[in-house]
């Protein structure tokens, strides 16, 4: 076992044996909210981290791990900053849950049950290994332990009050059980036995039944009050002189697309702005992320990402992206150019009657097609109002950032990502149970 995974391991049981120990009287506030966590064997968590550096075709997994999946802290002195990969939201949420205060070890006594089950890690020897070509498999193996342990948990309402994290795009484990061999991805979620579970995944499906969307992990995990105020009022006072960013690789390639547009329009301003009455010393900058050197490096595209007015976020090999969230950290307007990247997506973290109030739509065939030049769109846009919308942004920080395990009192006060995730999944439960007339908890 690394050392890495031994000390997660060691953290897990003292934080349990904690949370039995505080976690008594707050029946009022945990009405409706309780919560069990199932007991799995370790091959469904911790076996999943012991060969993290044996992965095929990945790089070494095990400096990811550090820190309960926030990574390896960006310098020795950081208190907030780690090289996080956004795959290690599995983790990260199986620490939090820990420490979530309404949690019962009577799963008859819990509105819903939280499956600790590394299901993307899982999903790698499907995905990129030996078991390539049984991939309507995966799962069936936590099925079978749900159908043999105690089985009256999972049967009770249907497993209609299970969920579980997913920590790739649900695209990835949608793959139908008749494609055999597989074109790409896992069955998971097209499984018959799962149908009725709440999968909590990194992007949804434009037609979602399980699913729901939640953040990217960011780098930015502030353990106390403190941090979170110093970061944004730094975001807030940031001088703006970059009109447009984009941080990201791609549209190199001759067929036409959105990130091809971009980077021609782009390389097309480097000079700046006409108008001497403009704000910006630069009208469009792109921060070269190709060949993932920015992932594990936020430095490279935070710097630049606070010192612009907007980030365009293009729809890549999915449409959703990790950026939009670094961007919104940093204060800077994210410019959609289709639903699917956001507005569709994470209704919980993102409100959507007020999209257009903190982000910009150009729709990508106006662009692409149509000769729409975002510059011009974006140079439109009267100060005063994005002055509001980057108001709005701001205000939208403390609700998708994942904040550090064991944070301070007063840090959390405020709803985070997973805070937001955890209300959301007990809404979708309850609302789907109260559908099927199926027993909710008078608690
Ligand atoms: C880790 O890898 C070793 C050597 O390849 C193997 O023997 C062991 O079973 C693996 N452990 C787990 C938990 O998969
Ligand atoms: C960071 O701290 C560790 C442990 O204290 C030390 O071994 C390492 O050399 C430090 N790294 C830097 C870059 O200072
Ligand atoms: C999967 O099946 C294909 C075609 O049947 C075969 O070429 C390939 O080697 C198999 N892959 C693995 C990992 O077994
Ligand atoms: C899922 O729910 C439906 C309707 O409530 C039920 O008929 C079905 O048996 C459930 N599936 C599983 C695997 O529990
Ligand atoms: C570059 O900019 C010039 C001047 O604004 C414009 O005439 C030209 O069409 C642009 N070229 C491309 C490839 O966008």
């Amino acid at each position: 076992m690394s050392k890495a995974t031994f000390s997660f391991h060691v953290a897990l049981v003292v934080a349990v044996v904690l949370l039995a120990v505080c976690n008594a009287g707050a029946s009022e506030e945990c009405r409706k909210r309780w919560i069990h966590i199932r007991k799995l064997p370790p091959m469904f968590n911790l076996d999943l981290l012991v060969n993290c550096s044996e992965y095929p075709m990945l790089e070494d997994l095990c400096p990811y791990l550090g820190n309960h999946g926030l990574g390896q802290k960006t310098h020795n002195r950081s208190h907030s900053w780690y090289r996080t990969d956004p795959s290690m939201l599995e983790l990260i949420f199986h620490r939090r849950m820990l420490e979530y205060p309404c949690l019962t070890q009577d799963p008859a006594l819990a509105d819903a049950i939280y499956l600790p089950y590394y299901a993307a890690l899982d999903a790698l020897r499907y995905l990129y290994g030996p078991d390539a070509n049984s991939s309507a498999q995966h799962g069936l193996h936590l099925f079978h332990f749900l159908q043999h342990d105690n089985p009256q948990i999972f049967h009770r309402r249907m497993s209609h009050d299970h969920f579980l994290v997913m920590a790739r795009p649900a695209w990835d484990f949608s793959q139908p059980l008749s494609n055999d061999p597989p074109i790409w991805g896992t069955s998971f979620l097209e499984l018959p036995h799962f149908f009725n579970l709440t999968a909590l995944t990194l992007e949804s499906r434009a037609w979602p039944w399980q699913e729901h969307a939640v953040p990217y992990p960011t780098s930015f995990h502030p353990p106390n009050l403190g941090l979170l105020e110093s970061w944004l009022s730094r975001a807030r006072r940031s001088k703006r002189s970059v009109l447009a960013l984009f941080a990201g690789g791609g549209g190199v390639s001759a067929a036409p697309n959105i990130r091809r547009s971009i980077r021609t329009e782009c390389e097309n301003a480097t000079s700046s702005a006409s108008d001497s009455d403009s704000p910006y010393d630069t009208l469009c900058q792109i921060v070269d992320c190709s060949n993932g050197v920015c992932e594990h490096d936020p430095i490279r595209f935070m710097r630049p990402m606070l010192q612009a007015t907007f980030c365009l976020q293009p729809p890549g090999d999915t449409p959703t992206r990790r950026s939009t969230f670094d961007a919104i950290l940093a204060g800077c307007i994210p410019v959609f150019f289709e639903d699917l990247s956001a507005k569709a997506q994470y209704g919980w973290h993102l409100p959507q009657p007020e999209f257009e109030d903190f982000s910009v739509f150009i729709p990508k065939e106006e662009v692409v097609f149509k000769g729409m030049r975002i510059l011009d769109v974006l140079q439109r846009i009267p100060r005063a109002r994005v002055r509001t919308m980057r108001e709005r942004v701001l205000e939208l920080i403390p609700g998708v950032l994942y904040r550090k395990h064991n944070a301070s009192p007063g840090l959390r006060e405020k709803k985070d990502a997973f805070d937001l995730a955890i209300d959301g999944v007990l809404d979708k439960i309850r609302s789907r149970l109260q559908d099927l007339d199926m027993g909710v908890s008078v608690l």
